[in-house]
């Protein structure tokens, strides 16, 4: 696929989440938060879904979790935020940052699966629980899983903890998502 061709058919995924009222919400939210980066990334974060920053500004991750998120991309992947593609499982900020419901999940998958079909990145990071359970489809914890990477969707997915969960609980979590980033790092290097 010709990088115009992803670039027009993510707009337009996009353009249609930003007028979206498929769940409730919509009602609530200031922007929908659709992407950021460059979506011919060989390389996909996917997160929870927008919190209060994130609503406000349109972008995902850049609060705190982001500001950290950012630093391992380029001190673990010695990459730039904008060379990799980062994006949520809900679009729209779910009140007080609880979980998005099962409902709002699958009101919301079609962006996601457009998302990994066009951006097809060689590698996708999954950040917490919520994500890695949502693209792995199981019941398991992200604890269980990190550590390893699993065939995903012709390419790898790395499980690694929320950026939220490191600044919560510091030492051990940061070390073992570094060692997550690393491996993620080998497999983009071993990637065609
Ligand atoms: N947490 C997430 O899961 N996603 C964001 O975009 C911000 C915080």
């Amino acid at each position: 696929m010709s990088s115009g061709t992803r670039w027009s058919a993510l707009s337009a995924l996009a353009t249609e989440a930003g007028a979206c009222t498929a769940c409730p919400l919509a009602a609530g939210r200031t922007h929908a938060v659709f992407a950021s980066g460059d979506p011919s990334a060989r390389v996909m974060f996917v997160g929870e879904g927008p919190g209060r920053d994130e609503d406000l500004a349109g972008e995902p991750f850049v609060g705190r979790s982001g500001r950290l998120l950012d630093r391992l991309i380029v001190e673990e992947l010695g990459m730039g935020r904008d060379d990799c593609y980062v994006c949520n499982v809900v679009k729209c900020r779910p009140p007080d940052n609880r979980d998005p419901l099962p409902a709002e999940v699958a009101a919301c998958s079609h962006f996601l699966a457009g998302q990994l079909e066009l951006v097809a990145p060689a590698v996708v990071v999954t950040l917490g629980n919520f994500a890695t359970r949502s693209l792995l489809q199981t019941s398991e914890g992200v604890t269980r899983l990190r550590g390893s990477s699993y065939a995903f969707a012709g390419g790898y997915l790395v499980p690694t903890f929320h950026p939220a969960a490191a600044l919560r609980s510091g030492g051990l979590v940061l070390a073992q998502m570094r060692a997550d980033f690393v491996r993620a790092k080998q497999l983009l290097a071993g990637a065609p």
